[in-house]
């Protein structure tokens, strides 16, 4: 599925010109393709079809309401980190089955909603984060069906530093050394079911060895403790699995759904994922339009209304995003195409080989589904953009602009003192 084609020069999503998408919606504009979305889900669920499973989304990598209503359509549950997120899932009508809670600082808060929503697991990183959710589920009648994340402290190969999680020594999970005293522990606290081992190795992984050392690691503790007693029935393999920024092959499917689905079917239990950026990523485009172009030194500069604020990616991991005047340009330049903001780290591409653009050219900025919306920012007191669904020849505003008010709206006009 081609969510983004050109047809007569000109850049399209789906059935919908881009070009006069962007006249009707204004710039910055973060676009979607819900045929894209679907393909992948479809795709990754057919490399799964050798053992029982079932796909959690990732919803940090894209919690727009307009996506969530796709892939929950699709059949997808939902992976969630914060009580926000959870917040976000059970209003786009994912149920409490459907639902993992993971991440490292849960707080008490956050650990009683998921139990009161009833989760399928909560996913826990520490003895500490453990003994709290055996605590909340007795205070509140309810038991909790747990399972351990795991750092299996395998090598994680082609990660960007930032988002390597399973090696030794990361903030995440438990150390596979602690994991097995810690899942008899598990077995001792009322009001838990130990039914799970999960882990997330890393983000964006071209190669799939940490998910079969990973899962080997999972498999033999999780057999471990269930002759210790543990009626451990899911393995739970993470998320990962990386897309093609710019002209790296798409993933073999095959290979890794072969690797997790062994791993879950040695175990006998069912096989859980967490893919996000997967989904999402091939499946947005930026659309932002150039203000100015100037000279500075040796430097071209195009200075677009997008910038770091909108897709931090860039500066942030110093990510590759590829991009594209949505209609034809003849000539190269050599360009910084750069944001608004008062920062130099500000920029969506350095020294980037471009058609000729200039101001008023519209560019989309290509694979920005995942991570883009989600990590902006109201820096310098810039307005959240619009996000724009497109399905087949249809298009929906799914998340409206932010205005003025909006920057405002939670501040006191003076402070109210409360103690005086
Ligand atoms: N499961 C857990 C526990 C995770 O921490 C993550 C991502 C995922 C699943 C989904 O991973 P994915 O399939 O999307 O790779 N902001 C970064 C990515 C951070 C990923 C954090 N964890 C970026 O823009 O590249």
């Amino acid at each position: 599925m081609q969510g983004f084609p050109r047809r007569d020069g000109v850049l399209y999503a789906e059935g919908v010109d881009a070009d006069r998408l962007a006249h009707e919606v204004g710039t910055p504009a973060y676009v979607y393709s819900a045929g894209v979305v679907r393909d992948r889900y479809t795709r990754l669920t057919a490399a799964l079809a050798d053992a029982p499973h079932r796909v959690h989304y990732s919803l940090k990598a894209n919690a727009c309401r307009g996506i969530l209503e796709v892939l929950r359509q699709a059949g997808s549950g939902v992976d969630v980190v914060s009580g926000g997120e959870l917040f976000k899932a059970l209003r786009a009508g994912f149920r409490g089955e459907d639902i993992l809670f993971g991440g490292v600082g849960k707080q008490a808060h956050e650990l009683r909603e998921a139990i009161h929503a009833g989760v399928k697991l909560i996913n826990v990183e520490s003895e500490a984060e453990l003994r709290m959710v055996s605590a909340i589920a007795e205070e509140l009648g309810r038991p909790a069906t747990v399972g351990l994340r795991i750092n299996p402290e395998v090598d994680v190969k082609n990660a960007h530093a930032y988002i390597a999680t399973g090696e030794k020594g990361h903030k995440f999970g438990i150390p596979i050394g602690d994991a097995e005293a810690v899942g008899r522990l598990a077995l001792t606290l009322p009001h838990l079911t130990l039914a799970a081992l999960d882990m997330h190795v890393g983000s964006q992984l071209h190669s799939f060895e940490a998910y079969r050392a990973g899962t080997e690691r999972l498999v033999e503790l999780s057999l471990r403790l269930r002759k210790a007693g543990a009626p451990i029935r899911y393995l739970d393999a993470g998320g990962g699995l990386p897309v093609p920024y710019d002209d790296e092959s798409e993933p073999d499917l095959r290979a890794y759904g072969a690797i997790v689905t062994a791993a879950a079917n040695t175990l006998g239990a069912e096989l859980l994922v967490e893919p996000g950026r997967f989904f999402v990523a091939a499946a947005g485009v930026l659309l932002t339009r150039v203000l100015y172009r100037k000279a500075s030194g040796a430097k071209q500069y195009l200075i677009c209304d997008a910038g770091m604020t909108e897709l931090l990616r860039p500066s942030h991991y110093d990510a590759f995003h590829r991009i594209e005047p949505v209609q034809p340009r003849a000539g190269r330049i050599v360009a910084d195409v750069v944001g608004p903001v008062c920062e130099t780290g500000d920029f969506l591409a350095l020294d980037r080989e471009l058609p000729d653009v200039g101001p008023g050219d519209l560019l989309a900025i290509h694979t920005t589904g995942a991570y883009g919306y989600v990590m902006s920012s109201h820096y310098n007191a810039r307005p959240r953009v619009r996000e724009v669904l497109v399905d087949g020849a249809r298009w929906a505003v799914v998340t409206e602009r932010e205005d003025y008010e909006d920057l405002v709206r939670l501040e006191a006009a003076s402070p109210v003192w409360r103690n005086a």
